[in-house]
């Protein structure tokens, strides 16, 4: 009777989220968030946001999409046809999303490469602008740059041809591969940074607590606003992946795993990364807080300027590190990618009726087009300024959106809190409600208001 797309396995479902979670959020955005925000205080809020927000929206994410078995948009109208559209509204920043951050593999991927002959000289700033990026200056445009384009064009075909095979054979079996493949490159890099000397220092900068942070409210919505991006939540991705889950499938207990898999791939990323800088540092004779005032220690900067120097450092085999770094940027940013791309194309082949093959060539190909604006030469200003509108308003309004009409429109949270305990061990209660219909609404109005403001001041 059921004919939907189902995983093979639990540990595939549980692959796909976390591989949709851990991603470039984890390797760069954590580390410095966490460093920037009280450092090892940080530890306070972000646990608070985690277990009041993060693991309840999932909770709730997985069973929206396990109750009502369709991609995001079926699944809202579903419980209330007055919701469709929020289902498209994620949809869309989705698609938004994945248009940029596959030209973002596409450099890791290039800069793996580069990693065994270090290509990018003594100037890694320089090179990455300039030579790589042939960047142009804001306001001006500039034709495709060719060292980008290729890669992109791979990046696209690995997607949509991951996708274009389906739940089981595509998603899960990527998952499979790119998962613990990621896990034990990322255990070496680690092993290698805390290994190496000035290692300690910065990880002392990165796990000393600085508790006057604390009273701080943008440190709060920093930890929030982390465990949204970093769980893939308000994304459409975890109801449509949910949607895929055979019935008998315990949704609470699933989601507490991809919550901790997730964080404790976050404080690991801070060890690996926190400890090159602390050698960077080292090298430079210079203090870890004032290596990371210079140059940065997280987002783009991070990957394409500082590592890149961190690596040509570093002794031993030439490259190696520099590869696996790279190749780490590649993998987890490939998992993240397809589960972005998976909601669209769910959600198109479904709302039109149309086969999966053709709603990835649709979907994708549109997408695909789409992200070569950012493989021009004026594309890192381009995409600069689309990330940061994404990330100010999309994501927090589709979180805000989706929280306010399932909790207070639709009233439906006792029946999934139900649905929810049906299935699993762990018996939610009444403080799974608390946190989805006030907590988390505060928090959200709160930090659409704060980002707002700061616009403007
Ligand atoms: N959760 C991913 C990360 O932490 O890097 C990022 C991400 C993936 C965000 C997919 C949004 C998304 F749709
Ligand atoms: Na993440």
């Amino acid at each position: 009777m059921e004919n939907r797309a189902q995983w093979g396995t639990r540990v595939g479902f549980l692959l796909a989220a976390m591989g949709s979670a851990i991603g470039l959020g984890n390797i760069w955005r954590f580390p410095a968030t966490a460093y920037e925000s009280g450092g090892g205080a940080f530890i306070v809020p972000y646990l608070f946001a985690l277990l009041t927000a993060g693991i309840p929206l999932l909770i709730m994410e997985y069973t929206i999409g396990h109750k009502y078995r369709g991609s995001a948009p079926k699944s809202y109208a579903t419980m209330n046809k007055k919701m469709e559209w929020i289902g498209w509204w994620q949809v869309l920043v989705a698609f938004v999303i994945s248009t940029y951050y596959a030209v973002i593999i596409a450099w890791a991927l290039m800069y793996a490469f580069y990693s065994f002959g270090q290509s990018w000289g003594s100037d890694p700033t320089a090179f990455f602008v300039g030579d790589f990026l042939n960047l142009v200056d804001a306001g001006q445009i500039g034709g495709l740059v060719p060292k980008v384009l290729i890669p992109l064009v791979i990046v696209w075909a690995i997607v949509l041809g991951t996708l274009s095979r389906g739940v089981k054979k595509g998603i899960e079996v990527a998952n499979k591969i790119f998962i613990p493949t990621l896990v034990v490159l990322f255990l070496i890099i680690v092993i290698r940074a805390v290994t190496l000397p000035g290692a300690m220092a910065g990880l002392n900068s990165f796990f000393e607590p600085d508790w006057s942070r604390i009273a701080d409210p943008n440190v709060w919505i920093a930890a929030y606003g982390q465990i949204f991006f970093s769980l893939s939540i308000a994304f459409a991705i975890m109801v449509t992946y949910a949607s895929y889950l055979p019935r008998k499938s315990d949704i609470t207990n699933n989601a507490f795993i991809t919550g901790f898999a997730n964080s404790s791939f976050e404080i690991l990323a801070g060890i690996g990364v926190f400890s090159a800088v602390g050698f960077m540092a080292f090298q430079y004779d210079t203090t870890v807080a004032g290596l990371a005032a210079e140059k940065g220690v997280g987002g783009l900067g991070l990957a394409f300027m500082v590592f890149p120097e961190i690596i040509s450092q570093i002794p031993g085999i030439p490259g190696l590190f520099g590869f696996l770094f790279f190749a780490s940027l590649v993998l987890a940013g490939f998992s993240s990618m397809i589960s972005i791309s998976e909601t669209y194309v769910a959600a198109v082949s479904e709302k039109f009726n149309i086969s999966r093959q053709r709603s990835v060539i649709y979907g994708g190909g549109i997408a695909a087009i789409i992200s070569l604006l950012y493989a021009t030469r004026g594309g890192l200003n381009i995409l600069d300024t689309v990330d940061h509108f994404i990330n100010s308003y999309g994501v927090a309004l589709a979180g805000l959106f989706e929280v306010v009409a399932v909790a207070w429109f639709a009233r439906e949270l006792k029946n999934l809190q139900t649905h929810a305990n049906k299935t699993s061990d762990v018996m939610l209660g009444s403080w799974w409600r608390v946190c989805l219909g006030v907590i988390t609404p505060i928090v959200l109005g709160f930090q659409m208001v704060q980002n707002f403001t700061s616009e403007l001041a």
